[in-house]
């Protein structure tokens, strides 16, 4: 199957929220004013999304290693997320997002893990903007888990290893059921993927600002888009071949 040509607009967004801490920090304030002031920048991007009719966004709240912050920090975030999902959900179910994780959820309580899955029972139905909040989520994890699910096929006799290929893996790894990403984001100046979607970046075109995540606008994500539309994406194609249509304008 060729891959897809870019879209007007990205059918799938995914952002890395950097710079909440040296937010606060430039305000000589504590890091969890930053976070908070991050949870507000959330909905901006929501809301640029849903007004500009993108798909799927997925946003890194929590990587596998963060755990192994400070304790204090790490609890704040957790209470954040908490209070996040207590008064965010409806809202959200009203303006038809579906919410959904991706991430190690066996690593939260018992109290988040039950909202994770509440707000995506209730919000299961929609289809306006596929929001994935990733949690507690690493990208070689990822791979990792779906490369045991595969084993666990083999071992059972319902796969054989030579049945393994792209599609099989990609079929196990998180958000299989949504088109890759078509541009990811990051703020906070830093070059970097820090083990996001690294299967699903293969072909993702990167932009990156030296914004802060908490200084996050509309005008700064149209300017990320504006950029987006005026790359080539040539899939490991050649000019003269996406010229000639060699890249469908399909889901990939
Ligand atoms: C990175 O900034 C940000 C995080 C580790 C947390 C992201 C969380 C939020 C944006 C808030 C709430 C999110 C949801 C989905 C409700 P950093 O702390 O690494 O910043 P720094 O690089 O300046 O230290």
């Amino acid at each position: 199957m060729s891959p897809a040509a870019s879209p007007p607009v990205p059918r799938h967004l995914a952002v890395i929220m950097d710079g909440n801490g040296r937010w606060a920090e430039r305000r000589r304030r504590p890091r969890v004013i930053g976070h908070r002031a991050g949870a507000r920048a959330v909905n901006v991007c929501i809301d640029f999304c849903l007004e500009r009719g993108i798909g799927a966004l997925t946003l890194f709240a929590f990587s596998s290693e963060n755990w192994g912050r400070p304790e204090e920090e790490v609890g704040a975030l957790m209470k954040l997320f908490l209070n996040a999902l207590d008064r965010e959900v409806e809202e959200l179910h009203r303006r038809q997002v579906r919410v959904r994780f991706i991430g190690d959820r066996a690593r939260f309580s018992a109290d988040i893990r039950a909202r994770m899955d509440a707000a995506e029972a209730l919000t299961a139905g929609n289809t306006r903007l596929h929001l994935v909040i990733a949690a507690s989520y690493g990208g070689r994890q990822d791979i990792a888990f779906a490369a045991r699910a595969l084993a666990t096929e083999v071992a059972a006799g319902r796969l054989r290893p030579e049945d393994i290929d792209e599609a099989a893996l990609g079929a196990h790894v998180a958000l299989a059921d949504l088109p890759p990403p078509d541009l990811f984001i990051r703020t906070g100046g830093d070059h970097r993927i820090s083990n996001f979607l690294l299967w699903q970046l293969a072909y993702t075109e990167l932009w990156f600002t030296d914004v802060l995540w908490p200084d996050l606008d509309a005008t700064l994500l149209q300017r990320a888009l504006d950029d987006f539309a005026r790359r080539e994406r040539r899939f490991g194609l050649t000019s003269a071949q996406v010229a000639g249509g060699a890249i469908e304008d399909s889901p990939a």
